[in-house]
Formats: structure tokens, C-alpha cells, sequence
């Protein structure tokens, strides 16, 4: 390869519409016939995506085939719930058959490369991206990580309906100070190793082919130019063999954020720590030979990330099978099976958040047989999930019945009794006037309020976690009703609804639900399904408790032993880590969710009460399994069969660095029929009980340890252990 085609394969181009701010390049075609471009992304029209293949492959002098990638990101054309959503299922496999359907659906048009998993810890909700995610725990990120990267990449990663995966944005992104998205983080060593750097760990030892790294700065070096990060830790520790992709224009972001004052620079820091390919910017196109020919950059370096990058062109079978097959998409899309798994996702997202007795004291949900009308009123009951997916575009739309259609389906046609009452920003008084009177002529009223898509995702942050414009109003008003009121909530992120939470009896976090949202809000609001899902994310009172997290550190001062109800009686509950205007804990804290049915667990219990460090740092080098049994029973002591995700969580004291006072590292899903009880046994590794280290290391130390069993991350029973020296 001469050096120009070399630094061609380290480039890549938006040939469609941009996500991000544009370079305004058009000149595709004649740069791809002379091997000036590796990939091009958000290019979605198959013929095209063939033609530009065919220049690759018959014009260029190596024909190297293009890699085209594309933000795939919960679904392709059958769309699955939110990243965030399908997260509440506590359900990998179905993460990764979902990502599997997505492979199928995309890899037909011939985007053989999604832009996904995000897999971003983000413990701040009003950074709008915390919906691509999957919430604020590592372990349960881990998981959900490699369930996706497994499902893209299949098998084999050179059948023709796979996708390389790209685990993102490597790394820190999620922690963006303020919420505010692009804006800088500082994450210490330590909260990297134990929060931020699992996912991604996870991703790679599940075999991602691609990283991408991120727009941030970390402690003050860009993460698109960060060697620590992309050496050091990527490569050198963790072994990694595929390539990394800057984000949109990021290596032509060191500009502004100040560690370039020029483009070759820019280009020569990005690549030299790490990054291999250049999204967007140009920037590697524009300097990378003068940047060899002036010793800058090795050439050796170039070789081995041109290397990268055609590894997985030829792992992904693109030089023998590069054309998509223009007929496979019309097969692919909307599979009955697919729609089906759609649904049970979607089911099985839902969060049922409050389900209190109502006046006449039974709950609201599931909705009972003297229910003979609804009124169905808010800006998004019709259709609450357009299938647009994160990024808007043309897609054709899949048939399924709307919300609104399988509540008639239910109850009749002329029962539901439909009131928009305004839109998502502004209602008039007419409007909600309009919603009371169609509340007062019918049993019970839903309503369906929230954030629609745009309002989460990329650039979507938020000041304010509240209903946006008048939501609230016409939630009160017609609460004053006096009619019973269910409230579905959508949104992509944790929203602030403190008087809801107090004053509406049955409140359910939707989400976006995907293609069968119309179905899966149906079937669970009239008990044809019981809600399992459970949050990934604390859920705050206010907006000033962001950023909220359960996997705190407990502070010197921690103020759980006092009433956090009253103000401060003396000096003891005043100089404690509290507010004065606001309780420390969240609405709705991680892991927590309702069902029709209600379970007891029994306390904890362990089949040691001592361990030794030494014993555990040794099973921990030699990969062994299993240093203790933890189990626990749990009943179902409801009327209903259910499905109940059994979660232990861990918590450290006596440690060389300070641990959070509980974290999660194993769960179960058991589903129990009405008066059933199981035992339910967790094996724990060594590295559930192992810490990043005042030495910069991985180790386990002697320390007290508690374990729960508990349904949520608040509750529960402990068991205590020790471990000794
Ligand atoms: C986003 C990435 C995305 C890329 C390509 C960027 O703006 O941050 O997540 O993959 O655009 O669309």
C-alpha cells in the first residue's frame, strides 16, 4: 500500500445526513476511486451504498471494500424500547436477541458496522444521553454490554447479517459536569477503574470489534487523544485488537479544546494516542502523510492502525462478500418474531413506580372489569413511540396498533374518550379544559405525559426534570376531578415528579416502548401482563440532587441515621451531608419496581463468615470461581404469578479506599406463581469482593463486609463476613 492509500483506510465521512456539524465534503466518489476513504456512515439507501462499494472494489487500486456504519442503536426498523428501557428489563439475552434482530434488519441495507453499544455509566439525568445507556451501575452495564456486542457480532462475525459493534464513547462522556452534554469530566483513577471502565472492559472481552472514543475532556485531556486511556489501558492492559474511531469531528475538537492550535497537531496527538480512524473531521486526511514525511508520526504507527482496520474488514467478510443483496431487506424487516420479541421488551420495561389503593381502596392497576370508559388524555397517547428511532429518517412503519386502538380494542370504540390537552410545550386553558370534561364523563382517566423522543439523546440537556410545559397543570386539574387518575410517564431519562408521586395513586415508567408500545401498554394496564421491569437508575426528588447515584460513597458525615423529614434539631443532624431544602433520597431509588403481585424475601444468608485476602487475591490471578455462597428465599405472597428480579449487593467497610455503601454484583430473574417460594443461591467470584486499591491495583482486602438479597438497592437484610488478612 503506498502511504496515501494507508492513511485512506484511517478515514471516514458522513455520505448522508449529518450528525453532527458538517465538513460539507461531497467529493466521495472520486476519493473512494482513489482509495482516499476505509468508511462512510449514514449512508441508508442500499442502491447507494452499492454504488459506492463498486467504485471501492472495481475502481480503487486495492479494491478494498468501504466499511458503512450507521447509529443503530434499539433496533433498526423494528425498534426496541430505549437502551434505558430495555436496561429495566434486567434481561441480557433479550438485549441480545434484540441486537441480533437489529443486525438481521441493518446488515440487509449493508451497514455491516453499528455505532453501538453506548455503554457510558451516566448518573446525572439531565444529560440527555443517559437514555442511550444503561443507567448508573457498572455490573449490570457490564452485562448489558457484552449482551449487545454478542448479539451485533453473532456468531460469526463474517456471516452477512452481522454488524461489528463499537462500544462508546470511550471514555467519561457520561459524567459530563452539569449534565451538559460535550461538556469536560474529572473522574479519578479510581472512580474510572471501579465505575466507568467495566462496561467497556466487558464489551472488549466479549469481543467488540470497535471502540469509539469520546467528545470529553478527562482530567483535562481530551479522551480522543487521551494515551492513557487508549494505550495504555485499551491496548496494552486489556489486550484490545480492533480499532478505535473518534466521534463526530472529535479529533478535529482538540482545537477548540485547546491542546491544538492547528490541524496537523490536532491530527498527530488524536492518532498517537490511540485513535486509529478520523469520523468526520478531515483532519487525518488533510495531515497525516506530511505528518510521516515529517517524522511526526511513525509510519510504523500508521501500519499498525491500517492493520486495525482491515482486521475487521476481512473478519467481517467484506473482501469476499462486499455488495448488500437488495432483495434481503424486503424479507428482513418487521418479522413476526421480531415483533414479537419487541413486545415482550417492551413489556418487560415497563416500571410499575406507585400502584397505591385508591379511594375505594383496591389499586388502580391492572384495570378492573367495572372500568368501563377511559378517558385517554395527554400529548403522547397516540402514538407515543414514532418509530424514528434516535436519529430521525425515513423509516417505514411497521402496522402495529396504536395505545389508543387497543384501549377501544378493550372497551369499546365510543368509550375512550380522547383529549390531547395540548402538546408537550404549551396547552391553551381550552385544551386542558377540554381534558377535565372528558375525565368527568369517563371511570378513570390515563394519562400519558412525558418527554417525547427529541427531548433525550444527544444534545438534549436539561435544566429542569419536571413535566415539561403545562403538563403538570393538566395532570392536577384533572386530578381535582376527583376521577381515578393512572399516569404514564415517557421519557428518556429520570423525571422529577415529587407531587405525582405524592398524590396520583398508579404511576408507570414507559419510556419509549418501540413498535408494539400500543400492545405492551395495553396488555400490562389490563393485567393480560404483570410489570417487571425495574429501574437502572435513581429516580430524583429534584433536580438539585443530580447527580444521584445509589453506589455512593457514604461521606464522613453520612446522614442516614437522622429524620432528613425535619429540619436540623441540633448540631449532630445539622453538620451531616444533607440539604436543608430536600431529602437526600430519590423518589424512586435503582433497582427498585412494582408488580400486580408483592413478594417477601427472607433475610440473607452466607456459607462463610470469614475469608482470607491472601486466599482471595490468589483466586482472583488463577480465574477461579465461586469463593461464596449467598442465598436467600423469596414468596410470592400476592394473587398473581410474577416475575421478580432478585438482586445482591455488596458493601465494603475497612477497605484502603473508601466503597460505595452498596454495590450490585450479582442479580436473578425467577418468576414465582401465587404462594410460591424459591431459594434463590448466588456463587460469588473473588472479583465481587475485590477493589481498586490505594496501590493502583485490583485486590481484594481485609475488610467487613455485608451482603443483600433484596428486591432494590434500599432494602433488605444483610448478612455479615470478614475478611482477614
Ligand atoms: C455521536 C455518536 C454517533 C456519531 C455518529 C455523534 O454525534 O456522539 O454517538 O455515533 O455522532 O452519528
Amino acid at each position: 500500500m503506498t502511504l496515501d492509500e494507508k492513511v485512506g483506510q484511517l478515514v471516514q465521512y458522513s455520505a448522508g445526513q449529518p450528525t453532527g456539524p458538517g465538513t460539507g465534503r461531497t467529493d466521495y466518489e472520486d476519493m473512494i476511486a482513489h482509495g482516499q476513504i476505509g468508511s462512510l456512515l449514514n449512508v441508508i439507501d442500499t442502491p447507494l451504498i452499492n454504488k459506492y462499494q463498486h467504485i471501492a472494489v472495481d475502481k480503487s487500486r486495492l479494491h478494498i471494500p468501504i466499511l458503512f456504519g450507521l447509529d443503530v442503536i434499539h433496533g433498526y426498523r423494528t425498534e426496541f424500547p430505549y437502551p434505558l428501557a430495555m436496561a429495566s428489563t434486567w434481561d441480557p439475552t433479550l438485549i441480545e436477541r434484540a441486537s441480533r434482530v437489529a443486525a438481521i434488519e441493518a446488515s440487509a441495507i449493508g451497514i455491516r458496522w453499528t455505532f453501538s453499544p453506548m455503554v457510558d455509566i451516566a448518573r446525572d439525568a439531565r444529560w440527555g444521553r443517559i437514555q442511550e445507556g444503561a443507567g448508573e451501575d457498572p455490573y449490570l452495564g457490564s452485562l448489558m454490554a457484552a449482551a449487545y456486542v454478542r448479539g451485533y457480532q453473532g456468531s460469526r462475525l463474517d456471516a452477512p447479517d452481522t454488524m461489528a459493534a463499537c462500544a462508546k464513547h470511550y471514555v467519561g462522556y457520561g459524567a459530563a459536569e452539569g449534565g451538559r452534554d460535550y461538556n469536560s469530566t474529572e473522574i479519578s483513577e479510581h472512580t474510572l477503574r471501579e465505575f466507568y471502565l467495566p462496561p467497556f472492559h466487558a464489551a472488549v472481552s466479549a469481543g467488540t470489534a470497535t471502540l469509539m472514543s469520546a467528545f470529553n475532556s478527562l482530567n483535562g485531556v481530551p479522551s480522543s487523544a487521551n494515551p492513557f486511556t487508549l494505550t495504555q489501558v485499551l491496548r496494552k492492559e486489556w489486550g484490545f485488537q480492533g480499532f478505535v474511531v473518534s466521534d463526530w469531528t472529535s479529533v478535529g475538537e482538540l482545537i477548540p479544546h485547546g491542546i491544538a492550535t492547528d490541524s496537523a497537531t490536532a491530527a498527530r496527538k488524536g492518532f498517537l494516542a490511540g485513535v486509529d480512524m478520523d469520523m468526520a473531521s478531515s483532519f487525518y486526511h488533510d495531515n497525516m502523510a506530511q505528518l510521516v514525511h515529517s517524522g511526526a508520526v511513525p509510519e510504523a504507527r500508521i501500519n499498525e492502525s491500517v492493520r486495525n482496520i482491515l482486521r475487521v474488514k476481512f473478519a467481517l467478510g467484506l473482501f469476499d462478500h462486499p455488495y448488500a443483496d437488495e432483495g434481503r431487506a424486503k424479507h428482513v424487516n418487521f418479522l413476526p418474531e421480531s415483533l414479537q420479541l419487541e413486545q415482550t421488551i417492551a413489556e418487560r420495561s415497563l416500571v410499575l413506580l406507585k400502584n397505591a389503593p385508591a379511594a375505594n381502596g383496591t389499586s388502580l392497576l391492572p384495570i378492573s372489569k367495572e372500568v368501563k370508559s377511559v378517558a385517554l388524555i395527554g400529548p403522547l397517547g397516540d402514538n407515543p413511540s414514532d418509530p424514528d428511532g434516535l436519529r430521525p429518517a425515513d423509516f417505514p412503519k411497521s402496522g402495529a396498533p396504536t395505545f389508543p386502538s387497543e384501549l377501544a380494542k378493550r372497551l369499546g370504540e365510543g368509550n375512550v374518550f380522547r383529549a390531547k390537552g395540548g402538546s408537550i410545550n404549551e396547552s391553551s386553558d381550552q385544551e386542558i379544559a377540554a381534558a377535565v370534561e372528558a375525565a368527568k364523563r369517563a371511570d378513570l382517566a390515563i394519562l400519558t405525559l412525558g418527554e417525547p423522543q427529541e427531548m433525550s439523546g444527544e444534545a438534549t440537556s436539561r435544566t429542569n426534570l419536571g413535566l415539561p410545559g403545562r403538563q403538570q397543570e393538566l395532570l392536577e386539574a384533572v386530578a381535582a376531578t376527583g376521577k381515578p387518575v393512572v399516569l404514564i410517564v415517557f421519557s428518556g431519562r429520570p423525571l422529577t415528579i415529587p407531587w405525582a408521586a405524592k398524590q396520583i395513586p398508579a404511576i408507570l415508567a414507559a419510556w419509549s416502548p418501540g413498535t408494539e408500545a400500543g400492545p405492551a401498554l395495553a396488555r400490562t394496564l389490563f393485567g393480560e401482563v404483570n410489570p417487571s421491569g425495574k429501574l437502572v437508575l435513581s429516580w430524583p426528588r429534584s433536580v438539585g440532587q443530580e447527580p444521584l447515584y445509589y453506589n455512593a460513597l457514604n461521606t464522613g458525615r453520612p446522614a442516614a441515621r437522622y429524620d432528613l423529614t425535619q429540619p436540623p434539631t441540633d448540631t449532630d443532624s445539622k453538620y451531616v451531608s444533607r440539604y436543608i431544602d430536600e431529602l437526600n433520597t430519590p423518589q424512586f431509588p435503582f433497582g427498585f419496581g412494582l408488580s400486580y403481585t408483592t413478594y417477601s424475601y427472607s433475610p440473607t444468608t452466607i456459607n462463610k463468615n470469614q475469608l482470607s485476602a491472601k486466599d482471595l487475591n490468589r483466586t482472583l490471578k488463577a480465574n477461579d470461581k465461586a469463593v461464596l455462597t449467598v442465598e436467600a428465599t423469596v414468596s410470592n405472597t400476592g394473587s398473581r404469578a410474577g416475575d421478580e428480579t432478585v438482586q445482591l449487593y455488596v458493601g465494603l467497610r475497612g477497605t484502603s479506599t473508601a466503597q460505595p455503601v452498596r454495590a450490585l454484583k450479582g442479580f436473578q430473574k425467577i418468576a414465582l406463581a401465587p404462594g410460591e417460594t424459591k431459594k434463590v443461591t448466588f456463587s460469588l467470584d473473588a472479583d465481587a469482593l475485590a477493589i481498586w486499591n490505594d496501590h493502583n491495583e485490583f485486590a481484594a482486602e481485609p475488610s467487613k463486609v455485608s451482603v443483600w438479597i433484596s428486591p432494590d438497592s434500599t432494602s433488605g437484610s444483610d448478612a455479615k463476613l470478614e475478611i482477614l488478612p
